[in-house]
C-alpha cells in the first residue's frame, strides 16, 4: 500500500488527550464508515496506524479524531502536529463497517465509545443513511462529558432531521445532567436504552453498528444476543457490523 502527501489544515484539542485534525490530501472516493492509514517518519521509517474518517465524502479536507495513547509510537506524534505540517495518508480508504455491507432494515442504531463516534458523524452527514433508514439513533459512551466529541454537530443533525433522529449519551465517570450514567451494554440488557431512545430494539427492524472499545463491541453483542441479534457476515446474514479500535485479549 502506498502513501500520498497530506498537510494538516486544522487542529482542535477537545481535552489534553483528545485531538481532531483536518488534513488536505487527494484521497480517492471512500464510503462513510471507512478508515485511512496516517503515517509519520520515525527514525527514517514510516509508522502508520488506521484512523476512521469523520468527514462525509466530498471536496473538503479529511478529518480524524484520536486519543493520545501515552507512549504509543504514533498518536502522541500526530497530536503534536500543527496546521501547515506534513503527514502521510494511505492511498485508499478501507473497512466493512459501511452501509453497503448492511442488510436492509428500518432502524439504524450507531453505537460507539470514545473516538468510535467519528465514523458515525461521517455516516450521519451523508445522504445514504437517510434514504435507506426511517429511524436513526446515535448512542455515545464516554468517561467524561468533555469527551462527547462532535456533540454540536450531532445536535444540529437532530434539529434538522426532526423526529427521525436522536442522539443519546452515556457518561460513566462523573455526573452529567443530559446523559445517562454507566455503560451502554447494561442499558441494552435492562431495556433502558430502547426506552430512552423511544424505539424498540427489534431484530426484524433494527440494524446496528458498534465501534470503538473492544469491550463495548463484545458486551453489546452479548446483551443483544438474547433478542436474536447476531453479527452480520456475507455468508451468514445478521444485523450487526463492528469496528474494534484495538484488541484487548
Ligand atoms: C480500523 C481502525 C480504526 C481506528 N480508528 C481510530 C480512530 O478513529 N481514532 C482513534 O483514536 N483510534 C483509532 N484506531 C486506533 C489507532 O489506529 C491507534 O492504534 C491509536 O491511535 C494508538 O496509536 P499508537 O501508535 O500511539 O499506539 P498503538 O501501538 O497503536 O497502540 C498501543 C495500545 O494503545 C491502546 N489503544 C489503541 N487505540 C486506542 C484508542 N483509540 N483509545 C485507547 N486506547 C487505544 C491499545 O491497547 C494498544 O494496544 C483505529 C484502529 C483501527 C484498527
Ligand atoms: N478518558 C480519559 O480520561 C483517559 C485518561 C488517560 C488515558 N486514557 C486512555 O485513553 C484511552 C481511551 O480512553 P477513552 O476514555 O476514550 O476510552 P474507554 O476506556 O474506551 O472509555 C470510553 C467509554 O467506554 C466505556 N467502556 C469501557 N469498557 C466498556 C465495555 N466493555 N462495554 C461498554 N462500555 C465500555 C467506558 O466506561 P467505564 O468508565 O465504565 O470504563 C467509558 O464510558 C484508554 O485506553 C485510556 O486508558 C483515557
Amino acid at each position: 500500500m502506498g502513501w500520498i502527501d497530506g498537510r494538516v489544515v486544522t487542529r482542535r484539542a477537545w481535552t489534553e488527550s483528545l485531538v481532531s485534525l483536518g488534513i488536505e490530501a487527494a484521497l480517492p472516493a471512500f464510503e462513510p464508515g471507512q478508515f485511512v492509514r496516517l503515517g509519520l517518519a520515525v527514525d527514517g521509517e514510516i509508522v502508520g496506524r488506521p484512523y476512521s474518517l469523520v468527514n462525509a465524502p466530498g471536496p473538503g479536507p479529511l478529518e480524524v479524531v484520536f486519543d493520545v495513547v501515552p507512549g504509543g509510537p504514533l498518536s502522541p506524534r500526530l497530536a503534536a502536529l500543527q496546521p501547515g505540517d506534513a503527514v502521510q495518508v494511505g492511498s485508499a480508504a478501507y473497512g466493512f463497517m459501511v452501509l453497503s455491507e448492511m442488510p436492509e432494515g428500518r432502524d439504524l442504531w450507531l453505537i460507539a465509545t470514545g473516538t468510535g463516534v467519528g465514523p458515525f458523524v461521517s455516516i450521519l452527514e451523508s445522504e445514504a443513511a437517510w434514504q435507506r433508514f426511517e429511524n436513526l439513533r446515535l448512542v455515545h459512551g464516554v468517561r467524561h462529558a468533555s469527551e462527547r466529541v462532535y456533540r454540536d454537530r450531532l445536535l444540529a443533525i437532530e434539529a434538522r432531521r426532526g423526529g427521525r433522529f436522536r442522539t443519546l449519551s452515556f457518561v460513566s465517570r462523573e455526573a452529567c445532567e443530559d446523559a445517562q450514567a454507566g455503560r451502554i451494554p447494561a442499558a441494552i440488557a435492562d431495556g433502558r436504552l430502547a426506552a430512552s431512545a423511544g424505539l424498540a430494539l427489534d431484530p426484524r427492524h433494527a440494524r446496528l453498528m458498534l465501534c470503538g472499545n473492544p469491550g463495548l463491541v463484545r458486551d453489546a453483542q452479548a446483551a443483544l444476543a438474547p433478542a436474536g441479534f447476531r453479527r452480520h457476515r456475507r455468508r451468514e446474514p445478521g444485523q450487526i457490523l463492528v469496528e474494534e479500535y484495538w484488541s484487548d485479549d
